[in-house]
């Protein structure tokens, strides 16, 4: 039947396998060679998989290091009683210095101006904080140019407020099968790291490599990589940066079918009546609803499993709440009940609905499945 927890606060969870992650990791600190720093990117919440719990597994494995995208992200794990090093990967505000400093945080440093006033901080407090320069190397987001790096970390030098531990740049196509623009950016970020050597300003700590640029350009791993997705065993692009063999999908997504209805011929289905019953049909209502993450528009999901088969969805998606049809999966093997398992992310049997299927229905990444399932849905850690 089904291993519903029935200690989660829900009918509908996320499982998590630990021994997934754990595996990941490994695989992770394989390529990356046994002497280099893997930094887990555990931001949003661990890109769903949750972040206090997957921070604990990851760092019980030997992650050196953790990555976040916001000081709040990085203090939850403090929180946590995560002791590693935890670097922001985005903009912190000068004002909230203190705050990173209370909490051991290491914050990214994209302007000089910023980067002044955090030192005014720290050193107001005799402390020094840790910091890691961001370059922008092409993918034109956060950071400085490589030309005006060495005149920032010349400047950096004599604020003794701040510890520079680090540099480093982000791709923006390393997941893409033509490298012409990724391996610019490397070129411009090695060339950026030769110069500082000779002037002695390379902080101790250069990187680069996000789990794409792990995968396919070894060239790139230099002190540290950077990997997030394929901690996850999820495929950096579906189409052109698979995860070799090794690695597994962390998450699941379940839930228990709640209801099970005959509707007759004319009958429609939930908000706006848009789905009409052509014939007879047995109907399933799951506990799933857009406020979870599960998209009422303009694509859904299309369909979850029951018994290893695909059950569509029928009629809007409702904030918490999704109707299913079950009539072919009653054909096949008999009466579908209340508490059975639906399976919206993962295996069921020999069949599987992957985070990679879902976000080709649609019309996303998977990235952007398992990060959008809300925090509302529990979730549960398993071997
Ligand atoms: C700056 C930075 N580094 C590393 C990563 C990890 O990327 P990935 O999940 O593709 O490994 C991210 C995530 O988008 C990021 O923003």
């Amino acid at each position: 039947m089904t291993n519903f927890p029935f200690s989660a606060p829900r009918t509908t969870w996320i499982e998590v396998s630990a021994g997934a992650l754990v595996n990941n990791l490994r695989a992770v600190q394989t390529i990356a060679g046994p002497e280099r720093p893997v930094m887990a990117v555990i931001k949003a919440n661990a890109y769903g998989h949750g972040a206090a719990a997957v921070a604990r597994i990851l760092a019980q494995a030997g992650a050196a290091r953790f990555a976040v995208a916001t000081l709040g992200e990085a203090i939850e794990l403090r929180a946590a009683a995560l002791t590693q090093p935890i670097l922001v990967l985005g903009y912190t505000p000068p004002q909230q210095a203190a705050l990173a400093l209370a909490h051991d945080v290491t914050l990214t440093v994209i302007d000089g101006e910023t980067a002044t006033a955090l030192h005014a901080v720290a050193s107001s407090q005799g402390r020094r904080l840790p910091v890691h320069v961001k370059v922008n190397t092409g993918m034109n987001r956060l950071g400085q140019r490589p030309e005006a790096i060495p005149g920032l970390l010349a400047h950096l030098r004599t604020l003794d407020g701040l510890e520079v531990e680090g540099i480093f740049t982000h791709f923006a196509t390393s997941d893409e099968l033509d490298k012409r623009h990724a391996a610019a950016q490397f070129a411009a970020f090695s060339a950026l790291l030769a110069d500082l050597t000779e002037a002695g300003l390379r902080p101790a700590i250069a990187h680069a490599a996000n789990s794409a640029a792990l995968l396919t350009m070894p060239q790139t791993h230099l002190d540290m990589v950077r990997s997030g997705i394929a901690l996850y065993g999820l495929d950096p692009d579906m189409d052109e940066c698979r995860l070799p063999a090794g690695f597994a999908p962390a998450l699941s997504w379940k839930a228990i079918v709640t209801q099970v209805t005959d509707l007759a011929p004319g009958d429609a289905v939930s908000y706006g009546r848009e789905f009409v019953a052509p014939r007879p049909l047995r109907t399933a209502v799951i506990p799933v609803g857009y406020a979870d993450g599960f998209p009422r528009r303009p694509y859904t999901w299309g369909s979850v499993l029951v018994r290893g088969q695909a059950a569509p969805i029928l009629g809007r998606v409702c904030m918490d709440q999704t109707v299913i049809d079950v009539s072919a999966v009653e054909q096949a093997t008999g009466p579908v009940r209340q508490g059975e398992e639906v399976v919206l992310i993962g295996r069921q049997g020999d069949a599987q609905l992957s985070a990679e299927e879902v976000s080709r229905r649609v019309g996303t990444n998977n990235y952007d499945v398992v990060s959008r399932i809300l925090g509302r849905v529990p979730r549960v850690y398993v071997a």
